[in-house]
């Protein structure tokens, strides 16, 4: 059993917090589905206010739902569409304020009010997005975007493993 209890007094810590408990919880797994899925429960257990955490992966330039905590989801976004598929084709981290204002926004969760998209890079490719939604409007703000950016660089090796890439085809 894992039992990583995070208690932290402001944003940094508990970022600090949470990435060292997804680093300890990766660590010498090679399996990216599996590695993924402890980081998204661990997003979910650890950050405030939110209704969705997760993934979804690049499988040959499409977006494909990986694991995730919440509501069931959308299952494939295409590139350039919506805020993952927009983050995926800038490789750029996606904070959005207020959905509802954002073109071509995909409702998965009716709830969702704000979210972040952080790319996953590997070597230059991409590998995955992660995305965090929030019912509450302006949920994220830079130290999220710099924090989680942190988080998925550090992990982007174990993110990106031969898992994740034979899952179709
Ligand atoms: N809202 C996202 C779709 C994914 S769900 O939020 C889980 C988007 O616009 O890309």
């Amino acid at each position: 059993m894992y039992d990583f209890r995070i208690e932290a007094a402001d944003k940094a810590e508990l970022y600090r917090e949470l990435i060292g408990a997804a680093d300890a919880l990766t660590a010498g797994e090679p399996d990216a589905i599996a590695n993924m899925a402890n980081v998204a429960a661990l997003l979910w257990e650890a950050l405030p206010d939110l209704n969705w955490a997760g993934f979804y992966r690049n499988v040959r330039d499409e977006l494909v739902l990986g694991p995730f905590q919440g509501r069931p989801a959308c299952i494939r976004i295409p590139f350039g569409k919506g805020v993952c598929g927009t983050a995926a084709t800038t490789l750029e981290p996606q904070c959005v304020a207020d959905v509802l204002a954002f073109p071509g926004h995909i409702a998965c969760d009716a709830a969702s009010r704000s979210e972040l998209v952080v790319p996953v890079v590997l070597d230059g490719a991409l590998i995955a997005v992660l995305d965090l939604d929030s019912p509450s409007p302006d949920r994220f703000d830079e130290a999220d975007v710099a924090f989680c950016t942190e988080l998925v660089q550090r992990l982007a090796t174990r993110l990106g493993g031969v898992a994740n890439r034979s899952t179709e085809g």
